[in-house]
């Protein structure tokens, strides 16, 4: 593990060794399917986590105007960003249109006109896919499963004939395909495999082959070990791949697109911060901690559960401790009953597992300081870190690290 000192806590450290080697694993798990993937920049948009990702050659998937500018910005290529989202505002369709990103995965007939309109007004064509609410069930949480019929995700299955014939009928909209996603943290493949034969359907009873399509995009969704990220530091991404190449059945010169996001980056994050304060309860001790809900929403949001370390009392005595943060809420709990060695005031814990979803949903509630981000390689801060931290991004650390 790594200790720090002189750091203000909390703060998010990102392990860029485990960054490159996702990456790696990730691009070349799906180029041996011919699959590309976009980074969906939800998960981190942590400037240098970005600017690394865009060098793997990965698209980026956005889901709002200031999303798009920051993909461009950060030297994602404008012919592999796309726009999504159910609610996308006219300003933002515009800004998308000037830039002439690769596509907009529209979710609604509405905002299929909406788009067509505004493309009509700035004399240029809109790239589009349908997004489809493929009704399957993801076995995740319920505030991050998508693409059931309940969920206000994708256009229904009883409107896209129509929405297809808008696209096809217009001479403002270019239509290049399907979109679908079902939801995030999925670990179970078998969702996966239900979404290829949903798929499948689709492409078979809406005649997409005779549509001119070019793309399918199929989303992201694939989730990490929450419980194990020492152990499991790396998603197993040729299962994940191999349950697409295996169970797709649409004609090879498709182009077949992923927008994975916290398979990605989780596990090269972790949130630091220091006790500070531990207390007896009733019938539990509490450990009050500088990092909140307002740094890690994800445990109070979905009772979504991160190993937490004690980096500074590795050998002491094991007890059981509720893992609270400060802000004056019940559910800013980090952890229950959480098996800890003795905690005490003054001890850094790392929350384990943060690079998705953590940072990007930063608050600022009760007028919390925004936490920074620190950088962590075993050999060099990457020279990318480097050419960002002079633009006052963010300042390198040392970190020592020992095992
Ligand atoms: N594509 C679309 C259309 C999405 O809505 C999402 C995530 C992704 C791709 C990326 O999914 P991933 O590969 O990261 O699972 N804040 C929640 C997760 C929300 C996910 C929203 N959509 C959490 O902390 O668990």
């Amino acid at each position: 593990m790594y200790t720090t000192s002189g750091i203000k806590t909390p703060y998010y450290l990102y392990d860029l060794d485990i960054l490159h080697n996702t990456l790696t694993m990730a691009v070349n798990a799906a180029s041996a399917h011919g699959y590309q993937i976009h980074y969906a920049i939800k998960a981190n948009h942590n400037p240098i986590i970005t600017r690394i990702i865009s060098e793997y050659g990965m698209g980026a998937d956005c889901v709002s105007g200031n999303e798009v500018s920051e993909a461009l910005h950060r030297g994602f290529p404008t012919e592999k960003i796309v726009y999504a989202g159910v609610g996308k505002g006219d300003e933002e369709i515009l800004q998308a249109l000037a830039n002439d990103i690769f596509c907009f995965n529209v979710e609604s007939l509405e905002e299929l006109q909406v788009i067509d309109e505004l493309a009509g007004q700035q004399g240029t064509i809109a790239r589009v896919a349908l997004r489809v609410n493929p009704d399957v069930y993801a076995n995740t949480h319920k505030y991050i499963t998508t693409g059931l019929e309940e969920n206000k995700f994708g256009i229904q299955r009883s409107q896209l004939r129509e929405a297809l014939d808008f696209c096809l009928q217009s001479d403002r909209l270019d239509f290049m395909g399907l979109h679908f996603h079902i939801g995030s943290q999925i670990t179970d493949m078998m969702p996966f495999e239900k979404l290829c034969e949903r798929v499948n359907e689709i492409w078979e009873e809406f005649e997409i082959s005779a549509t001119g399509a070019r793309i399918l995009n199929l989303g992201g969704g694939l989730g990490v070990n929450y419980a194990d990220p020492v152990n499991n530091a790396y998603p197993d991404f040729e299962s994940f791949f191999n349950v697409f190449a295996r169970h797709l059945k649409i004609p090879q010169h498709v182009d077949v697109h992923f927008e994975l996001g916290r398979s990605l980056v989780a596990q090269c994050g972790s949130l630091i911060t220091r006790v500070l304060y531990t207390k007896k309860g009733v019938q539990k001790d509490f450990v009050v901690t500088d990092a909140g809900m307002t740094e890690l929403m994800r445990p109070s949001l979905y009772q979504a559960l991160h190993k937490i370390e004690n980096l500074t009392n590795l050998n002491g005595e094991e007890s059981q401790y509720d893992v609270v943060g400060p802000v004056c809420e019940s559910s800013d709990v980090f952890g229950k009953n959480v098996n800890l060695p003795e905690t005490r005031r003054g001890d850094l814990l790392a929350i384990r597992s943060c690079g998705a979803y953590a940072e990007s949903m930063m608050l600022r509630y009760n007028m919390r300081t925004r936490a920074k981000s620190h950088f962590l390689s075993k050999g060099e801060i990457s020279t990318v870190c480097h050419k960002e931290q002079r633009n006052g991004f963010a300042k390198p650390i040392r970190v020592s690290m020992s095992n």
